[in-house]
């Protein structure tokens, strides 16, 4: 019953077995928040990208690339979870919708670009609730140096500046080596550049987290030890904001083979990727990550440009919850996103969370038994009852057709 092509952006693209780009998520390819005047995604970046004056900007790549590209060039496994059908969207086994803004580092220094910042709009399948959707805006960063000694010489300048300055400010970093046995520089690397360029990358990020979340009393950061395919040391950093220490970015030292395929092999460097509605929920207080997609003036008419406000959530509409309970076909099963991704397009923004409410096998007949429960609330607008029967209506028809036996 699969088309046997699909349309994106202006391009046919063929289906095969592994197809699950559905409908609603081809919808939010054109529609580029980053790139929104006023938008709170948009200001964020503004914000970001100011604080990196001297870095090229770079926000208009396709959404679309190969496995390759978004894991193999940057030195994923073949086993990656990350790889699985149930985790990334493929419009077939040759294309993809990226699953991060690193699967541009390639391309970007291949152009011959030492600093940069790249804007994207990423995807990753997941379950539905307040904070995940299936869409998510990126910010990628880097910054790469000759590595000779000169080059080198110049990180020990630029970080002995970066130091003083920082010195001067209201801010309490919690740190961890630069390089350690558990997190240690590349083979290729003299570790004592790599150390350099640790540093550089966190002193010029802790710049940047100032700029975003300083205030009058003082910041407190702190940097991880962590792991990613394509950077060794890799670092993540949590900001204390608020009562809470929250996740904000990932980064490391680039892996030489990432620049050696970008044929800058001469080349060290580190790079960094935030998310950035995660982090635009807590400096504007935006409640859901929905909000972000709203046409909504209410929403859209709260915000300024190149400025962070508080938002003013309007009234919060009643829930209908519906849920839905059904055996599975003897042995087989269905992933909790499979079963997010056909309520989304069924009902879109409209489904505020989706759990899983009961599961459990039949002893004798060995099938699996799923209940969940759909939360439908809209953002702009009182839901009907009979609204959402008709949604979850459809849901059942949809499940129907999949071979589930409804309870
Ligand atoms: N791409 C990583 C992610 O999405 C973040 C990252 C970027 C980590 C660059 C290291 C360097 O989680």
């Amino acid at each position: 019953t699969r088309p046997i092509h699909v349309d994106i952006l202006g391009e046919r693209h063929p289906t095969d077995e592994i197809t699950n780009i559905t409908p609603s998520i081809l919808a939010k390819l054109p529609l580029r928040l980053h790139t929104r005047p006023k938008h709170p995604l948009h200001t964020l970046r503004t914000l970001i990208e100011s604080h990196f004056p001297t870095f090229k900007h770079h926000s208009s790549l396709s959404p679309l690339v190969s496995p390759f590209k978004n894991f193999d060039e940057l030195s994923f496994p073949k086993d990656h979870p990350g790889r699985a059908v149930t985790d990334s969207y493929y419009v077939n086994k040759d294309l993809m919708l990226r699953t991060h803004t690193s699967a541009h580092e390639v391309e970007v220094f291949r152009q011959g670009d030492d600093r940069w910042l790249l804007t994207a709009d990423v995807y990753r399948r997941d379950e539905i609730d307040g904070s995940h959707y299936p869409v998510f805006h990126q910010m990628e960063g880097a910054c790469i140096f000759p590595a000779t000694p000169e080059g080198m010489r110049h990180v020990a300048e630029d970080n002995a500046r970066m130091r003083s300055q920082l010195a001067k400010t209201n801010i309490v970093i919690e740190d961890v080596p630069h390089v350690a046995p558990t997190n240690p520089a590349q083979a290729g690397h003299d570790p004592a550049h790599s150390a350099l360029v640790a540093e550089h990358l966190k002193l010029s990020l802790n710049g940047m987290l100032l700029a975003l979340f300083g205030g009058a009393t003082p910041l407190q950061v702190r940097w991880i030890e962590a792991y990613f395919p394509f950077t060794s040391p890799s670092f993540e950093v949590e900001v204390f904001y608020r009562g809470k220490w929250l996740e904000i970015l990932g980064s490391g030292v680039v892996r030489q083979a990432t620049l050696d395929t970008a044929n800058v092999p001469d080349k060290i460097g580190w790079a960094f990727g935030l998310g950035l509605e995660r982090i635009a929920m807590i400096l504007y207080s935006i409640p859901d990550i929905r909000l972000f997609w709203s046409e909504d003036e209410r929403f859209l008419s709260q915000f300024k440009e190149n400025e962070i406000t508080t938002f003013k959530p309007y009234s919060k509409y009643p829930s209908c919850f519906k849920d839905v309970s059904f055996w599975l076909p003897q042995g087989s099963a269905l992933h909790d996103n499979d079963f997010c991704d056909l309520v989304r397009d069924v009902a879109g923004d409209i489904v505020e969370d989706v759990k899983k409410i009961d599961s459990f096998v039949h002893p004798k007949t060995n099938r699996a038994s799923l209940c969940y429960r759909i939360n439908y609330r809209s953002m702009d607008r009182s839901l009907s009852n009979e609204e959402a029967n008709e949604m979850q209506a459809q849901v059942v028809s949809r499940l129907t057709e999949l071979g589930v036996e409804i309870r």
